[in-house]
């Protein structure tokens, strides 16, 4: 669980996030939405460490992140995984050095051991057979299943996602949100999600946080996404050609 408690920043007096308070559980796909400049990537790089907020608390599972020592945060740096906008997958290593890169870093298992790890994580993203390649010989949704196995290495408590979906197309979107979701509950991990993909919140919006000009304007599920009556969201989501159409199928359910 990552508890965020009243956190402010702002860029040269400009206010990007207003006194953000939310809980982020475990086990869940907790998702952050709202549009281009909203504040989305400000907030998560405020909680992973990043940036530092001007005001507030970040906790993880009652760890005040803003108050530790170098040890202590690089410990916990251990418990994070990330996978940002792009894969950003060594070119030069393959696959499975890719995934090998971060036990290598921090593991103290023998190299025996690592590659075994690295292998099992490329088999729970089905990427068994692409561990000999080059990111350059794979395709995007493939990159962004090594990057993924690559981030769950060494096992973390928390994964942190900033627009996991950029650049695919809607099936292979499904498909990389269906396995963040599943290795989520699988691994019972606190997984925050940014994205403005209207797919992904209706596929895995399990705890949804909508911001807006920095400031938190709504939280809630997929299922109340489509019955809220907040402005704010409802402007946000109709800009969606889908998300117009079950809305009024919905409302047409209420009247009838
Ligand atoms: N390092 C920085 N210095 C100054 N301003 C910044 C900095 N980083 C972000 N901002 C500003 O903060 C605001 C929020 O940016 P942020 O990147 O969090 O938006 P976002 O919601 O992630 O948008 P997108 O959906 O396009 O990724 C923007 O106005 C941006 O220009
Ligand atoms: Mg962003």
């Amino acid at each position: 669980m990552i508890e965020v408690k009243n956190i402010t920043k702002s860029f040269d007096g400009r206010v990007v996030l207003h006194d953000i308070n939310t809980v982020f559980e475990d086990g869940k796909t907790n998702l952050i939405i709202g549009r281009s400049g909203s504040g989305k990537t400000v907030l998560i790089k405020n909680i992973i460490g990043l940036m530092k907020p001007d005001k507030g608390e970040i906790l993880y599972d009652g760890r005040n992140l803003l108050t530790m020592n170098k040890h202590e945060l690089n410990m916990l740096r251990r418990e994070m995984g990330m996978l940002f906008q792009g894969s950003a997958l060594f070119d030069s290593m393959t696959v499975l050095e890719n995934v090998m890169f971060p036990l290598d870093m921090f593991s103290n298992d023998s190299a025996k051991e690592r590659q075994k790890r690295a292998q099992f994580c490329l088999d729970r993203v089905n990427l068994s057979e692409a561990g000999h390649l080059f990111p350059s010989e794979i395709s995007g949704g493939m990159m962004k299943r090594a990057a993924i196995a690559r981030a769950i290495a060494l096992n973390p408590k928390y994964l942190f996602c900033d627009e996991p979906n950029s650049g695919l197309d809607p099936k292979t979107s499904l498909i990389i949100d269906d396995l963040i979701h599943d290795i989520t509950v699988e691994y019972k991990m606190t997984t925050i999600i940014n994205t403005h993909d209207m797919n992904s919140v209706m596929n895995i919006g399990e705890n949804i946080i909508f911001i807006k000009e920095g400031v938190k304007e709504w939280q809630g599920t997929k299922e109340q996404v489509i019955t809220s009556s907040n402005k704010a969201l409802n402007d946000f989501i109709f800009a969606s050609d889908l998300f117009r159409k079950v809305k009024e199928i919905e409302m047409q359910h209420e009247e009838g």
